[in-house]
């Protein structure tokens, strides 16, 4: 199991000390949760921005965007340019699928792997056309916008959808969770079939960062 750990949590005045901190507790990935203000209520744009640029600048750990934003391309603009490890969307942003397998193509084209993300009510039937294209799989466990929030417990069963029908299809994305994730909802992620667990506050609160990054990861 992964860890990807979110940034959204981290206290803006000591951030840097943070990020120092969270890469010396050995995360897998830098998790950078883009809000515009839109497509969820929250924004973040300007923070996630310069700690995007300071984590490039103090450490090598790989970074995964998640972008939470109605103008996809927009922000593309912003983030290929960092050469981040994913870069992912929400199939909730564009819904047309033509026009979701050109920004694939456009992420992957630049040597990003491609993510797509879907909401708790989205059905895993709304993407099962573009999972041949995606390198990743972003299943939302809470409603997005906010850290700290409990885990949506019917959202497991798409982890394990997704889990099966990659199996049978011998499909190779990764299936990466998102919200209310900490030690004791990690279990349940793993054995659902997730690759990767984004984790933000269960990190960010806790007194060890390494400890906690190394019970999550067994
Ligand atoms: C929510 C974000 C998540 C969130 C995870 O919209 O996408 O990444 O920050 O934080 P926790 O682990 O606190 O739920
Ligand atoms: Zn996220």
């Amino acid at each position: 199991m992964e860890i990807s750990t979110s940034i959204l949590s981290v206290n803006k005045e000591e951030a840097t000390k943070t990020f120092y901190n969270i890469e010396a507790a050995k995360t897998d990935y830098f998790h950078i949760d883009v809000m515009d203000g839109k497509f969820v209520k929250n924004n973040t744009t300007d923070f996630m921005l310069e700690s995007t640029e300071t984590i490039k600048h103090i450490s090598n750990t790989p970074i995964d965007v998640h972008l939470m934003v109605e103008d996809v391309r927009d922000f593309l603009d912003i983030y290929i340019p960092m050469q981040p490890c994913f870069i992912t969307f929400h199939y909730e942003s564009i819904y047309n699928k033509e026009k979701i397998k050109e920004v694939i193509n456009e992420i992957k084209a630049e040597g990003i792997k491609a993510g797509i993300s879907i909401k708790p009510n989205t059905h895993i039937d709304e993407i099962i056309a573009l999972l041949p294209y995606v390198n990743l799989v972003l299943v939302m466990t809470v409603e997005p916008g906010l850290g700290g929030q409990k885990i949506i417990p019917d959202t497991l069963k798409k982890i394990k959808e997704l889990n099966e029908y990659r199996k049978k299809e011998d499909l190779d994305f990764y299936i990466e969770a998102d919200g209310g994730i900490n030690l004791e909802t990690i279990e349940e992620i793993k054995s659902s079939g997730a690759d990767i667990a984004v984790v933000g506050t269960a990190i960010i609160n806790s007194n060890s960062m390494k400890d906690t990054i190394n019970e999550l990861k067994k």
